[in-house]
């Protein structure tokens, strides 16, 4: 290693937004306002997203958007992308079954 400057890894403090709850597969999950859906599953230890045709579960790979392993089907819309959508009260997420 060269004898560039350290970086400092120190976490940035972050205020939370208010509780909020929304189910997955008829079960409550709390979360709060500003966190995405995804970010509430994974805090939750739901282990999985959704189901391939092997029966293999999907969980969130990039969480930016572009590999879809996250899709969830949120208040009868299919083919949501968790890691974008925001958590809502109330909403309806189920998990994708592959098709
Ligand atoms: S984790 Fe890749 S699109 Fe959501």
């Amino acid at each position: 290693m060269s004898g560039g400057a350290r970086v400092s890894a120190s976490r940035v403090p972050a205020e939370r937004g208010a509780p909020i709850e929304f189910e997955f597969e008829g079960e409550p999950v709390g979360s709060y306002e500003g966190e995405t859906v995804a970010a509430a599953l994974l805090a939750a230890g739901v282990p999985a997203f959704g189901v391939t045709r092997e029966g293999d579960a999907r969980l969130p790979l990039c969480n930016m958007g572009t590999c879809y392993d996250c899709a969830v089907t949120a208040d009868g819309e299919r083919l949501v992308r968790a890691c974008l959508a925001d958590a809502r009260p109330g909403m309806v997420v189920e998990r994708n079954e592959a098709s």
